[in-house]
């Protein structure tokens, strides 16, 4: 272990167990996971034939309008049987269309919902729904968090990644192009609409983007999870419909018992960042768009993962599992050349970093020889520089 390593501080904010994994689910049929946030509590209906259901959306908040904001994309799709759904409980249902990608998720791409709004009088008591893949969900989620100081809004996730992490926990944001969802606000929804269906017209590489989100909670909090995910990877592949509602309830679980003791990510939160240090730093470096954000949390977490055991909190073996994993899933597993100064640049813009210090969460919440508990464990905590740069060169191309 590199002299200069100060052992990792506990996780704050950890007060109750996570329920055991049950992983028999005898079909796809609608499952609801409950989000306890007090008075921002909410469910995540998880099932097929729900988008197009008006008695899923009875107890969503009645107002004069609605906005349904999707993309481009997901528009001619989906669009119109939300609309039909929801359309009960509104005099007016408009649609907006983004377009569609990563690069759009900008100051000048919110601007259109605002000129939506104000251009159709909307009030403050007026519903937003976020219809799309995590892009539209966090820029509808910013949006209603600062329209009239925010309005109500519904996440109606059609990727497998917005599914089992973005729509979920009330992080909104845009990107801005010194650094990824660096302008945004906590803002939760009032329902998240998990409809497996969405899934069918998913392309291949988005939905293996998804899979990288799932098998973070592995290692971060629950290996029956991830020797589930390492034994079904292929049916997950093929979309067998009661593999994903598995895997997308359990993922909602974990994320919500994580959301429920620490919403803002004054401590525990952060483990859900597993991977995402390095993997932002390749969305950026790379400029948005070009790695999508669950090829660079794939790739990622295998970075963190290199990291945990140079470091001594897991052993080769470890890697060497959730590297083959990764790689199951559709996903890269060696970085980008960006060149180990240009990674370290963009990991100081990390959100976790303080004064210019780079956090990471690693796997193992403290060496295996000072009693770690190896991989399920999670911790944050900086590491030397020269370890870093020597996982930079054993882990980009
Ligand atoms: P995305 O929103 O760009 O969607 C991926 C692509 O799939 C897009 O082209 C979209 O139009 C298309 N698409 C969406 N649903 C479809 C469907 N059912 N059929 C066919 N095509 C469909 O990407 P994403 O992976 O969903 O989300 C990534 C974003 O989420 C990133 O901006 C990331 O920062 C953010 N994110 C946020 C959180 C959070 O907690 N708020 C967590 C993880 C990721
Ligand atoms: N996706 C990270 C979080 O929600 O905190």
């Amino acid at each position: 272990m590199a002299a200069q390593y100060a052992l990792p501080p506990k996780l704050q904010g950890m007060n109750a167990s996570l329920t055991p994994f049950v992983p028999g689910q005898p079909s796809a049929a609608a499952q609801t996971v409950s989000i306890d946030l007090g008075d921002r509590s909410y469910d995540i209906a998880i099932g097929t034939g729900l988008l197009g259901n008006s008695a899923t959306y009875a107890a969503c908040p009645k107002a004069a309008q609605a906005l349904v904001v999707t993309n481009t994309t997901v528009a001619p799709l989906y669009a119109k049987r939300l609309v039909q759904a929801i359309s009960p409980l509104y005099q007016q249902v408009q649609v907006l269309a983004l377009p569609d990608g990563e690069q759009y998720k900008d100051g000048a791409t919110l601007n259109l919902i605002y000129d939506q709004l104000l251009g159709s009088t909307a009030d403050r008591k007026t519903v937003l729904y976020a219809l799309g893949g995590g892009v539209v969900g966090d820029m509808t989620g910013f949006a209603a968090a600062c329209y009239m100081r925010g309005v109500p809004f519904v996440q109606v996730p059609t990727t497998l990644l917005a599914q089992v992490d973005s729509s979920v926990g009330g992080k909104t944001a845009i990107n801005h192009p010194l650094g990824k969802n660096m302008i945004g606000a906590f803002y939760q929804p009032q329902l998240v609409v998990a409809d497996l269906d969405t899934l069918n017209t998913l392309p291949e590489r988005e939905l293996s983007a998804g899979l990288a989100e799932i098998i973070k909670y592995g290692p971060i909090a629950d290996m029956a999870f991830f020797d589930w995910i390492e034994a079904n990877m292929a049916g997950l592949r093929a979309r067998d419909p009661a593999l994903l509602a598995t895997a997308v309830r359990r993922s909602c679980e974990i994320k919500a018992w994580v959301v429920g003791q620490d919403e803002k990510e004054s401590g525990l939160r952060a483990i859900l960042n597993f991977g995402h240090t390095f993997g932002h730093a390749i969305e950026a470096g790379l400029g948005y768009g070009e790695w999508l954000h669950g090829e660079g949390v794939g790739c990622g977490m295998v970075m963190a993962a290199t990291l945990s055991q140079r470091l001594g909190h897991v052993d080769e073996a470890f890697v060497a599992r959730l590297t083959r994993l990764v790689q199951a899933a559709g996903l890269p597993t060696v970085g980008p050349d960006l060149g180990a100064d240009r990674y370290l640049q963009l990991m100081r813009g990390d959100k976790k970093s303080e004064g210019g210090d780079i956090k990471f969460v690693l796997i193992g919440d403290a060496p295996l020889a000072s009693g770690g508990k190896g991989p399920g464990s999670p911790c944050m905590t900086g590491a030397p520089e020269s370890v870093v740069r020597e996982v930079l060169a054993s882990c980009v191309v």
